[in-house]
């Protein structure tokens, strides 16, 4: 049976190493890991984890971009229809120079939110569990995801990555400018 595991906070020092490689096929720990990794992704609504987050220092994550309660646009434009994945040793093949800006959270960053620039699309590469090498053009949200989640790999957080601290905002503020916008939408 999976477990939900505790997650890692800001502060936490595994949150800013760079995560070792892992061997596959995975055997019976990373694919418990994996399991545990996914439940606790689930149970704190979130899009995407990655191992460090739950104290685990080896290049696994989940990248799962379906909109949900804590990201209600998700995939909602209905053009990425990416099915949430495992990805092991992943690795960015190439990156479009275009870069575009939207709200990011994390679930090791509680109650924050920030504008982060990231490439609009990429060519994802990695390895499943059976240690077979996929691949797979991601754009939008799907790549945003898989980036945020790669960067928690190399110790990278979403702060790092933004322009200015002065586009971060509590979730709370987040809530509301969002429920705002859907209200002018309508
Ligand atoms: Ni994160």
């Amino acid at each position: 049976m999976a477990r939900v595991l505790e997650i890692a906070e800001m502060g936490r020092e595994i949150l800013r190493a760079r995560a070792a490689e892992v061997a596959l096929p995975a055997g019976t720990d990373l694919r418990r890991l994996t399991a545990d990794m996914a439940l606790t992704m689930a149970a704190a609504e979130g899009v995407g984890i990655a191992a460090p987050q739950v104290f685990a220092g080896v290049r696994a994550m989940i990248v799962a971009p379906r909109a949900n309660e804590r990201y209600p646009d998700g995939d909602a434009e209905g053009e990425e229809g990416v099915a949430s994945f495992a990805a092991f040793n992943p690795e960015i093949a190439e990156a479009s120079a275009e870069m575009e800006e939207d709200w990011e959270g994390c679930l090791s960053v509680p109650g924050l939110r920030g504008l982060v620039p990231r490439h609009r699309a990429i060519s994802a590469v990695w390895r499943d569990a059976a240690g077979n090498r996929c691949a797979a053009e991601l754009h939008g949200f799907a790549a945003r995801v898989f980036q945020h989640e790669l960067d928690h790999l190399d110790g990278i957080l979403f702060l790092d990555r933004m322009k200015s601290l002065r586009a971060l905002a509590t979730e709370n503020e987040f809530n509301r400018l969002m429920s705002e916008r859907r209200g002018d939408a309508e």
